[in-house]
């Protein structure tokens, strides 16, 4: 009888410096996939399998950056737009890639109706690739967010948090609520959890004691979507439902809420400031 070989995986890819080992796997055609180790040009996200081939492309590779415009930049951070219908491959590439790191996510082709913000760091080689965050060109369901990633060789400094706040800022300038597309991975959970406590923390920190507040009005202030505000307050204990009216009371644990503000702001990480964006939205 004939055996069957089980079709195998890309296990690690070769990237700028990094090899990083891959999560999930991704449908590189076959000829790519086979080999266990893919090479991944790390500014314009084309894959070489082997060695040489990569190394051949990177002496002539065009780009030192994403394709795109800068939008953001503040020192060596900067963040790119890159419209998926005038930058297929790149943005199909970029895919591919967030593909071996995301669980669920099944968009690789059809990529026109996104935009694409890629967070890179510069330095003297050039726009090193950090993460990134999709985004339906036309929300219906006010979709803020529809894949994030932080490359696993730069997860935890802070830039997940960095392009969450980002797309609060957008939507801020878009004068829209929104929100990330469910559902979300464990990782994603976390972080959306982590951000959103800390915003409403802060939020309620600033607010004037004693003065009535309406969940719109939170809503309106941060973007944020009345169910993720309402998660957030009800994990800093700050919800009081009354029994009778079903009406919200807000009670503020001052002690809890300065804990979680300067627990987060003492992490030191990147911060989005508004005034560096370059932007305006898509009508
Ligand atoms: N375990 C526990 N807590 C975590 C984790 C984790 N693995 N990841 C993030 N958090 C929480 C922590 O509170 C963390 O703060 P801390 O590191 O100071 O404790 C906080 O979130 C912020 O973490 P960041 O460093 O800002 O986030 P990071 O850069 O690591 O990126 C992301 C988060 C994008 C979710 C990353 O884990 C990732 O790319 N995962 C793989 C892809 C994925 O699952 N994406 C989300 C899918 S859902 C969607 O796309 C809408
Ligand atoms: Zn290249």
């Amino acid at each position: 009888g004939s055996i069957v070989q089980p079709a195998s995986k890309v296990k690690c890819i070769r990237f700028g410096d990094y090899e990083i080992e891959t999560w999930y796997s991704a449908p590189y055609p076959e000829e790519y996939s086979c080999m266990g180790l893919l090479y991944i040009c790390e500014y314009c996200l084309k894959y070489f399998n082997n060695d040489y081939v990569a190394w051949r492309h990177e002496l002539k590779c065009s780009f030192h950056r994403p394709p795109g415009s800068e939008i953001y930049r503040d020192g060596d951070i900067s963040v790119f737009e890159i419209d998926g219908k005038k930058e297929q491959l790149y943005c199909q590439n970029l895919c591919l890639l967030s593909r071996l790191f995301l669980g669920s996510k099944t968009l690789y082709y059809d990529v026109e109706p996104f935009m694409f913000y890629v967070l890179t760091e510069y330095n003297t080689s050039g726009y090193h690739f950090v993460g990134y965050f999709s985004k339906e060109k036309r929300s219906i369901a006010l979709y803020n967010v529809s894949c994030i990633l932080t490359l696993p060789i730069h997860q935890r400094k802070g830039y997940g948090s960095f392009l969450i706040e980002f797309s609060y800022l957008l939507s801020r300038s878009e004068k829209r609520l929104g929100t990330p597309e469910k559902p979300l991975s464990e990782m994603g959970l976390l972080s959306y959890r982590a951000y959103w406590k800390y915003v409403i923390a802060k939020y309620l920190q600033q607010r004037p004691e004693g003065q009535a507040v309406a969940i719109n009005d939170i809503c309106r202030e941060t973007c944020m979507m009345p169910d993720n505000v309402i998660s957030a307050m009800e994990s800093l204990n700050a919800l009081l439902k009354d029994p009778y009216t079903g009406r919200y009371a807000i009670r503020v644990d001052r002690e809890l809420i300065d804990s979680i503000v300067e627990a987060w702001e003492t992490k030191n990480y990147r911060r989005v400031d508004p005034a560096k964006l370059i932007w305006t939205p898509l009508i």
